[in-house]
């Protein structure tokens, strides 16, 4: 029997924009700014917007794109211009209260294995200057490792990817 947390991942509708958008503002320097008219664009780019739930209650959000995606957001760019075939993280974000819990890492399980799918590599960037350690050792305690990095939205990050057939 699994100890890991109730968990529940379930599409972002139009009555979540504003938790979604509460979310991102509280997080902002470690994600990238975001309004309700980008919000709009974004989904209607992404692969999947999810709110993720936890034991009943809404604790986060997440947001991922496809290889092909109109999407015009350097990071993604970034990869774009390299790989034909990927997953893209766009941003994720786990309410404080219940972190280090296993949430992300459940979440990340279910990702990946569509990215499977997608690349099969799951691609993102994680903010370096000033650093998101939190974010960093997540990350590197999956088996992301960094490919390149770039200056974007006032910050360097460090783009990540995993390759998912290892
Ligand atoms: C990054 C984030 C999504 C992680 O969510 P989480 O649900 O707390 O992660 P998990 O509980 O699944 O963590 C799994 C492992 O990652 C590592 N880890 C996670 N947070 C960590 C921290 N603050 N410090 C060190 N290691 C950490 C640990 O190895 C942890 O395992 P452990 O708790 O058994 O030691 C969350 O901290 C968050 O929402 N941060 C704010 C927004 C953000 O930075 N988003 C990412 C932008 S790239």
């Amino acid at each position: 029997m699994s100890s890991l947390p109730a968990f529940q991942l379930r599409p972002i509708l139009a009555a979540d924009h504003a938790a979604v958008l509460a979310w991102n503002a509280e997080h902002v320097e470690l994600l990238s700014p975001l309004d309700a008219d980008g919000l709009r664009e974004l989904l209607a780019l992404a692969d999947q917007g999810l709110v993720i739930s936890h034991n009943g209650a809404d604790i986060g959000f997440v947001i991922t794109f496809a290889a092909g995606s109109a999407y015009q957001s350097p990071n993604f760019r970034w990869f774009s211009a390299r790989r034909d075939a990927f997953g893209y993280l766009d941003r994720i974000v786990v309410e404080p209260a219940v972190r280090r819990a296993g949430i992300a890492t459940r979440v990340y399980d279910a990702l990946e294995e569509r990215a499977r799918d997608l690349g099969p590599v799951m691609c993102l960037e994680v903010n370096l200057e000033p650093p998101n350690d939190a974010s960093l050792a997540f990350h590197a305690r999956r088996g992301y490792v960094e490919v390149g990095r770039q200056e974007a939205h006032g910050h360097v990050v460090a783009l990540l990817e995993k390759d998912l057939t290892a």
